[in-house]
């Protein structure tokens, strides 16, 4: 079993660079990637045949970029997802698919995107395999499956079992094997996905589950995946899974099959959390350091405007301080840290079921830096200009170290993009 890992409260440079030049060259907040640990995870789920990465995790056309560059295919789960793929420089179909769709419906602008571009869907639903069939008959897809348990982080990331909406029921694969011949679809593949930051003990349960769907839908399958799912070290006390134990569980369920249909059987992973958590950074400025009763609070400029695993899922992320005098030792105190928004949910340090809790940190003033760790997967993809908040700047440190503007805050203009007063009628001035 793999290590834990070590985080130190009070934080100089990130990659080298030192995270004062970062604040005073991009401002506050902005959310800092470092590009060689992205390679990194890469690296390490080698031993799959495709690797997928889920971009809702983190879809800086950057990010795309960097891991396409290095053999990495993609999941895409909008018409939004796949301009992004395109746009980082993905081909629309090849074999294996570059892209693959996968949700559990299809809107109007998805359903003629993958329709005219001829990118792989992975169906969700039995409606997809009809509004599918109807307008691509003949095509290839893959199924993905509900196996009727699932397990993730929070029962919010959980997606699998009769609560979840996604996947096809594992008792209706008879009932989409009809509906997919009478359309002329070929099921080439199979997928499930039982939800997000689980563990080895779940995970693998999916192997048995999908190797039965298999063999009841037979030797039209060549592919299978894995899904996402792989958690991350959040915390000092998170172990980190064993890849290749979990990678002996799926090869030895592909040898199985390919011993059963007579022909190779590709083995797909779709990370997302895992390829990016760890190389994001938060960066805010601490803007206001005040006690409430026994409380004190670093109210940052950051808020769940920008991060907001804390107030959906009680998630916990490292965070340590970037003193702007540069001290090197500092006392700890016991601290709440919040953002600006106008909510009192609008804390970092809060457990599932919104408890406002505290963490030990340096002790620290307003112009101090405060870095929350651990932030590049579900960051700034599930970011609001909530309280008419820009959008963050991101950044990408590359592993020479030089730094890059990835994508620049938002501005005034970006905000109010699209919004328009109504001509005020004279005989009718009041709308
Ligand atoms: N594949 C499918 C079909 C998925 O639905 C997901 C995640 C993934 C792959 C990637 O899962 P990962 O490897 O990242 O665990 N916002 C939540 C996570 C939601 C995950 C949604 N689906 C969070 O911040 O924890």
């Amino acid at each position: 079993m793999a290590a834990t890992t070590a985080f130190s409260d009070l934080r100089h440079e990130i990659a080298g660079v030192p995270i004062l030049d970062i604040a005073r060259r991009f401002g506050t907040p902005t959310f800092i990637y470092e590009s060689a640990l992205i390679q990194q995870r890469i690296d390490d789920l080698r031993a799959f045949d495709t690797i997928r990465y889920a971009q809702k995790a983190n879809s800086n056309l950057a990010v795309l970029d960097l891991v396409r560059r290095h053999g990495v295919l993609v999941d895409a789960v909008s018409a939004g997802e796949i301009g992004r793929a395109r746009a980082a420089g993905y081909v629309p179909a090849g074999d294996p698919p570059p892209i693959v769709y996968t949700a559990d419906i299809f809107d109007h602008e998805s359903l003629d995107l993958v329709v005219e571009q001829g990118i792989h869907v992975n169906c969700g639903s039995p409606d997809m395999i009809a509004q599918y069939g109807e307008r691509a008959p003949g095509r290839e897809i893959t199924l993905r499956i509900n196996p009727g348990f699932g397990h993730g982080h929070s029962q919010k990331t959980n997606t699998g079992g009769e609560q979840s909406k996604h996947g096809i029921w594992h008792d209706q694969v008879g009932d989409c094997l009809a509906l997919a011949a009478r359309h002329g679809l070929k099921i080439a593949g199979l997928h499930m996905h039982i939800g997000s930051g689980t563990d080895l003990e779940h995970l693998s349960q999916v192997c048995g589950a999908l190797e039965r769907v298999a063999l009841t839908i037979g030797t039209t399958i060549t592919t299978i995946s894995a899904g996402g799912g792989l958690p991350t070290p959040y915390r000092t006390t998170d172990q980190t899974v064993d890849i290749a134990a979990y990678y002996e569980l799926w090869d030895a369920t592909r040898r199985r099959l390919q011993a059963a249909f007579g022909h190779p059987v590709r083995l797909e992973i779709e990370p997302g959390r895992y390829l990016v958590a760890e190389s994001g950074y938060l960066v805010a400025e601490i803007r206001a350091v005040k006690r409430m009763g026994s409380n004190t609070f670093y109210l940052l400029d950051a808020g769940f405007n920008n991060l907001a695993r804390p107030i959906l899922y009680g998630a916990y992320h490292p965070m340590s301080i970037a003193p702007a005098d540069g001290a090197t030792d500092r006392d700890r105190q016991a601290v709440v840290v919040g953002g600006p928004l106008c909510e009192s949910g609008d804390i970092f340090t809060q457990t599932d079921g919104g408890v406002v809790g505290s963490r030990m940190l340096p002790i620290a003033k307003v112009g101090d830096f405060l870095v929350i760790e651990r932030a590049g997967a579900y960051g700034f993809t599930m970011g609001s200009n909530y309280n008419s908040k820009p959008m963050a700047a991101e950044v990408m440190i590359d592993p020479n170290g030089n730094t890059h503007l990835v994508r620049s805050r938002q501005t005034f203009e970006d905000l109010i993009r699209g919004e328009s007063i109504p001509a005020v009628d004279a005989k009718s001035p009041s709308l």
